[in-house]
């Protein structure tokens, strides 16, 4: 299936690709980040001449009526601040975060690696981020300037925190963040936190949701690994139907044999080479789940983006394709996908 795909190489538009893209991919990926955090106040102020048009495929899932179906996943925005310039490019939805109580440093520098012959990119990141409390500050400000699409909030257990701790962490951060959200997610699946992957584990999720559902009225979400195996996620499926609004899947893999002729760096895998193992996922949980799927995962293309629909995805997101394609990425994605539905609004609005 992967060589349906293989080739279709970026058709990002010639500004970005020869220009913008080269001068941010020779900076360090961090560097390139801050860049973007810096002139945030000024991009976000933009007027809307420069931005693109948006073309419309709402779609209501969890009860939230989104503009389109290709929303911006977890990580890009962990302060809180991009949301006013990255609601305006073309997402459907934007999902900030993972947020954790504690302010966090993360793990050290490098923690993020490009290997753009395979399209891929690894990262260590750690949960970097403000804390609750300062994250709440900036989308407070971010948000009195509109609120153009969905905004999802995604939390997860500070590293500090033990374990048996981790639902009273968690209520802290959702008291703080609830009313801000569209929609909340829970983070299991960080290959960068230690340990937080074992509350996958269904006893483990289980009492975790009990503790803080209680404390929840917004739809929540989990987001999980794309490394469980069919049958931890099978076990998983009839308690999480049960307790909450619908799944992302996945997060990044771990499993390195989808990087085979590169270089190994610690971390969890983004981007191409994790299409098809979280497709594979993807499949697996619509067949037999009636729970929405928000799909994440190597989706590079309007190929690609199209097989996840496919495969029963409610809604996309993207994250590695935005960093190689460019910032019109969900824009191109949407326009495609509105063709494939429905050939006669391809040239409208
Ligand atoms: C640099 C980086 C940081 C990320 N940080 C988070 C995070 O904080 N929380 C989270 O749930 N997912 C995080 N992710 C995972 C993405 O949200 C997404 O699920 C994953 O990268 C797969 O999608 P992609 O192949 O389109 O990148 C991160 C990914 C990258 C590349």
């Amino acid at each position: 299936m992967v060589s349906r795909y293989r080739g279709a190489g970026s058709s990002a538009p010639v500004l970005y690709r020869r220009c913008l893209k080269p001068l941010l991919f020779h900076l360090d990926p961090e560097t390139a980040h801050r860049l973007l955090l810096l002139s945030a106040p000024v991009l976000g102020r933009l007027p809307r001449i420069c931005f693109p048009r948006p073309r419309r495929a709402p779609r209501s899932v969890a009860g939230i009526s989104f503009p389109g179906p290709v929303g911006l996943a977890a990580g890009f925005d962990k302060t809180g601040e991009l949301y006013p310039f990255l609601s305006r490019l073309g997402f459907g939805f934007i999902e900030c975060g993972t947020f954790t109580w504690e302010e966090q440093a993360g793990n050290p520098r490098p923690r993020i690696f490009r290997y753009p012959a395979q399209r891929a990119l690894v990262n260590r990141m750690g949960f970097n981020n403000p804390g609750a409390r300062r994250a709440r500050a900036n989308l407070l400000r971010s948000l009195s300037r509109g609120r153009p699409v969905p905004l999802g909030i995604n939390i997860g257990k500070s590293k500090n925190a033990a374990d048996q701790d981790a639902a009273d962490d968690l209520n802290r951060t959702i008291e703080v963040l609830h009313d801000l959200a569209d929609y909340l997610v829970i983070n299991v699946s960080s290959p960068n936190t230690p340990g937080l992957r074992a509350f996958q584990a269904v006893h483990r999720l289980r009492a975790l949701l009990e503790a803080i559902l209680p404390r929840i009225e917004k739809p929540l979400f989990v987001k999980l690994a794309p490394d469980l195996t069919p049958e931890e996620t099978a076990e998983l499926i009839p308690m999480l139907e049960k307790r909450v609004a619908g799944l992302i899947l996945t997060n990044t893999s771990t499993d390195y044999s989808l990087l085979p002729d590169a270089p190994i760096q610690e971390g969890g895998i983004s981007g191409q080479p994790l299409f098809e193992k979280s497709t594979q996922m993807l499949r697996f949980v619509h067949s037999r789940c009636s729970l929405p799927v928000i799909a994440s995962g190597g989706v590079m293309d309007e190929a690609r983006a199209r097989a996840k629909m496919e495969a029963g995805a409610a809604l996309l997101q993207v994250y590695t394709g935005f960093i190689y394609e460019g910032p019109l990425f969900a824009a191109r994605l949407h326009r495609a996908l509105l063709e494939s539905l429905d050939p006669d609004r391809a040239g409208g609005n």
